[in-house]
């Protein structure tokens, strides 16, 4: 058995766990800008959850990692969010004792037993929301609005908006049967996975990546959306416009996932540095999903952001600025640590970072770590300090040192800071 990861896996080191916190720091201020509470969900459900009847996406009927520990239940390790927030919404009954909408937002790590590449893994984590209990185009805005302005705030530049409608259910009964119709005769020149999906959800051929560039699949008849489902998406474009969000309409916009109805959109990466998987979040609305899983018919919306895909494209616009630092660095010249980790300790008691030499090294040394730690005072214990009950205090930005009673310390930390600032 190799100690190494399992492909399609990956550790998540130090310095990367920092990019990664920021991100997902940010996502939460802005799940808070615009009402949304945290959720988490259990990492494996039954697999009905993720499973229902004729569902035809791949991540459903390819890539789950289903097991059954005591060969009765079939658990599924969770290969994305919304179907369990969902069953979480119904089981805790939240239509029926909150406010609608109900505004869920999570961060969580998502399995799927796909062809790892750049962007592609096993495991990955996706920053997500969920809004339901509520149907209209405000919602939709500003959902999107949420995704968008979060990639904005970061800094991102090459990015951009792709929207469709998939209609109400109505107009899409009409325009399967439409595309069956259409794609019959053909059948043959379709990819394997497209004559699969020919009679149960022809839709997705639309957005086949294998049969993108067939003439057939580019000159299919395109939707005609019901009244209602026109003037829906008129609205949701209409709010986009007032937030001075861009977006291009893309009518093969499918999404890969069986559940979508109406709205759905997704951010792409116009960055090479993001290869083929150039898509960094997707998302869409969905009128039936509760009511499959047992809840009233409610709709709800929401998308689901890569972060490994993030992380690519924030990385080749090189938006991380990673000044990593502490506020002091304890350099002891004593054989005897004691007094050493005493000031250690009050200076964290005091919510001033802090490290301390462990080894009894030169003092060339450990002014050597406090550098490599990047901190910004060094407090110096020697002989003298001990007896005095005082410390040598250097302040590697102004290079003054001076010697401060034990007492005193931290409030002269606080003043040097302070002066600093003004
Ligand atoms: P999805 O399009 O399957 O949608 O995934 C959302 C995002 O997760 C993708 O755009 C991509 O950034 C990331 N992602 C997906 N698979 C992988 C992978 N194997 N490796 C790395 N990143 C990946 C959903 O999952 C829906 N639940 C989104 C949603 C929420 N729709 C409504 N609400």
């Amino acid at each position: 058995m190799p100690y190494q990861t399992v492909k399609g896996t990956y550790d998540t080191l130090p310095d990367q766990m920092i990019r990664v916190n920021m991100l997902s720091d940010l996502f939460r201020q802005f799940l808070n800008l615009y009402g949304y509470s945290e959720i988490k969900t259990p990492v494996f459900e039954y697999t009905g959850v993720f499973q229902k009847e004729n569902d035809t996406s791949d991540m459903v009927t390819k890539e789950m990692y289903t097991f059954s520990p005591n060969g009765k239940d079939s658990l599924t390790l969770r290969p994305e969010g919304t179907a369990g927030v969902i069953r979480s919404f119904v089981e805790n009954k939240m239509y029926g004792n909150s406010e609608l909408p109900v505004k869920l937002g999570y961060i969580e790590e998502m399995f799927r037993h796909e062809r790892p590449q750049k962007g592609r893994q096993r495991q990955f984590t996706q920053m997500g929301i969920e809004c339901i209990g509520d149907k209209d185009p405000l919602i939709d805005a500003e959902v999107i609005a949420l995704g968008y302005f979060y990639i904005k705030t970061l800094g991102l530049e090459s990015v951009k908006v792709l929207l469709n409608t998939l209609g109400d259910q109505e107009s899409r009964i009409r325009y399967k049967q439409t595309l069956i119709d259409y794609f019959r005769p053909y059948r043959d020149q379709l990819c394997t996975d497209c004559q699969n999906r020919l009679e149960k959800n022809p839709l997705r051929i639309l957005d086949c990546k294998i049969d993108h560039e067939n003439e057939i699949v580019k000159n299919a008849p395109k939707m005609q959306l019901s009244e209602s489902s026109a003037q829906y998406f008129e609205k949701v474009k209409h709010y986009l416009d007032l937030l001075g969000i861009p977006y291009e309409i893309d009518e093969r916009l499918v999404r890969g996932l069986d559940y979508y109805t109406d709205t759905v959109f997704e951010v792409v990466s116009t960055n090479e540095a993001s290869g083929s998987q150039a898509t960094i979040f997707g998302g869409g609305r969905y009128d039936d999903l509760v009511k499959e899983m047992g809840g009233p018919q409610i709709s709800g919306i929401g998308f689901a952001i890569g972060v490994e895909r993030l992380l690519i494209l924030c990385e080749a616009e090189e938006i991380f600025e990673i000044n990593k630092s502490i506020d002091c660095y304890v350099i002891n010249l004593n054989e005897d640590p004691d007094y050493a980790l005493q000031i250690a300790e009050m200076l964290r008691n005091n919510s001033f970072s802090c490290e301390m030499d462990y080894y009894r090294r030169s003092l060339k040394a450990q002014f050597k770590s406090s550098e490599r730690k990047n901190a910004r005072f060094v407090i110096i214990i020697g002989e003298d300090e001990v007896k005095e009950d005082a410390v040598t205090l250097k302040d590697t930005l102004t290079k003054a040192q001076e010697t401060v009673k034990k007492d005193e310390l931290t409030d002269r930390l606080d003043q040097l800071m302070e002066d600093y600032y003004e």
